[in-house]
């Protein structure tokens, strides 16, 4: 294993499974889960996304963490070290500018879940109102939104300067289990509220003609992608880090298993809650849906404010383990790649990244165009998360599938999936779902979204 300076190494199997959990679980599952089922229609999404999950992304995941494992590089140079001489490695360049695009609108609202710690804890009279004013006035400010954007941004950054970084793993090991317990407890409140029989029913009742349209099954498998952080590489650079003779496959399913959990527990707690509320509409709130409807349940709970705190605190926790996975994404590329010291790396991208989320701050009200971009009907950071998410990242699973499957070739790949005694469990179904499953579906879904848009 490497031991450069500038390159590091997990301590064990469990630090690796906790950061890579630590990375998918975040914001993708309590914040974009919630809201992307409200418009998906329910229950068809939560089938979709599911399938997405299970059949194209556990499979691609696998394919990063060995590509990564294999290469002991950034996703670039991973991509030229394993097949020289193609152009193979712009599959990693996407997955850098990709870390860069999502970080500058993930940053907005993980800025938005450090103010909420403070709303809940000091019992912000109207955060729970019916009309969602609260929030929307919140949003509105663009320099609180950007400001708190920055805060995030530097403590991303200072944590990925080291120092602090074994510290933040030490502390995942009790924040994360905090936030699933806390989770539980949320979601039996919430189901015990009345008039949560019609959530439950929303959200686990199929309808079964919208799982045919295009839009709700791309937004599913996009959602997909990025609550598993795949498609752009952040596993490709953690498997870098990783020793031989750890399982992959057995750590992947970890990894899978976790995010999911978690996405579906967010769903069983939004939804009960929300339509205990008189004349709840779970596609109305947008990405406001979770900052709405939980100060309300919290409301509803003796020592509220209390669980309010806790819940905002473990949020922001939880989504600072993903934004520096984020992050580590084009670092590791410069490190890697341009050898760049890693100080000087992580400012630039901070930058950079800080610059481009202006117009995702300013488009929650501040800015009327932001807000309602001209001819696109959606919000700038709206359209920032269908780019990345809904594109982006699916493109980029497709190419990592194909180079797996096809181009380095599946024996090639299982014998570092086995190396050092490690057993590939089910690595015949693997196989055929990296070289035929993702890759197809993957095509048929880009190919009849891009047709719907051209319309
Ligand atoms: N998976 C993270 C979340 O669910 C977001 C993320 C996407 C992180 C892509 C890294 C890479 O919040």
């Amino acid at each position: 294993m490497q031991t450069s300076t500038e390159r590091g190494a997990w301590g064990s199997r469990l630090g690796f499974i906790l950061a890579a959990a630590g990375s998918a679980v975040g914001l993708g599952n309590i914040w974009g889960f919630p809201t992307q089922v409200g418009q998906g229609g329910g229950a068809a999404f939560v089938l979709l996304y599911l399938g997405c999950v299970f059949f194209i992304c556990a499979p691609i995941m696998i394919a990063e963490l060995v590509i990564g494992r294999r290469a002991q590089k950034d996703p670039v140079t991973a991509f030229k070290v394993i097949r020289p001489g193609t152009p193979w490695w712009l599959t990693g360049m996407l997955g850098v500018l990709a870390g860069v695009g999502i970080l500058s609108f993930y940053s907005v609202i993980a800025g938005w879940t450090i103010a909420y710690v403070w709303f809940a804890a000091t019992g912000a009279p109207g955060t729970g109102d019916a009309t969602s004013a609260f929030f929307g006035n919140f949003v509105g400010n663009g320099t609180t939104s950007f400001g708190l954007t920055v805060v995030v941004l530097i403590a991303t950054a200072l944590i990925i300067l080291g120092g602090v970084r074994a510290g933040i793993e030490r502390a995942t090991k009790i924040m994360m289990p905090a936030l699933f317990v806390l989770l539980i407890l949320l979601a039996i409140r919430a189901v015990t509220l009345p008039g949560a029989d019609a959530g439950l029913a929303y959200y686990l009742r199929p309808d079964m003609s919208k799982i045919w349209d295009i839009n709700v099954v791309n937004a599913a498998l996009g959602q997909a992608f990025f609550s598993l952080s795949l498609g752009m590489g952040a596993m490709i650079t953690y498997g870098s880090y990783l020793s031989r003779g750890t399982s992959i496959g057995s750590a992947a399913a970890w990894v899978v298993v976790l995010d999911t959990s978690v996405a579906l527990l967010a769903g069983f707690i939004i939804f009960p809650a929300g339509f205990s509320i008189a004349g709840f509409d779970p596609s109305g709130g947008g990405p406001g849906l979770i900052f709405t409807v939980l100060p309300r349940l919290f409301d509803s709970l003796p020592g509220g404010h209390l669980f309010g705190a806790a819940f905002f605190t473990l949020l922001t926790v939880a989504a600072l383990t993903s934004t520096i996975s984020l992050l580590e994404v084009p670092v590791a590329h410069l490190i890697d790649a341009r050898g760049w010291t890693r100080k000087r790396a992580v400012w630039v991208v901070t930058g950079l990244t800080a610059a481009l989320a202006i117009p995702s701050a300013l488009s929650n009200g501040a800015s009327a165009t932001l807000s309602a971009l001209p001819g696109v009907g959606m919000s700038f950071l709206d359209l920032m998360a269908t780019i990345w998410n809904e594109m982006a990242l699916p493109i980029g699973g497709f190419l990592i599938a194909v180079f797996v499957g096809w181009v380095w070739r599946v024996p090639d790949a299982l014998v570092e999936l086995n190396a050092e005694g490690a057993r590939m469990p089910f690595a015949g179904l693997w196989s055929f779902l990296i070289r035929y499953v993702c890759p197809a579906a993957i095509l048929l879904i880009i190919v009849f979204k891009v047709r719907a848009l051209l319309g």
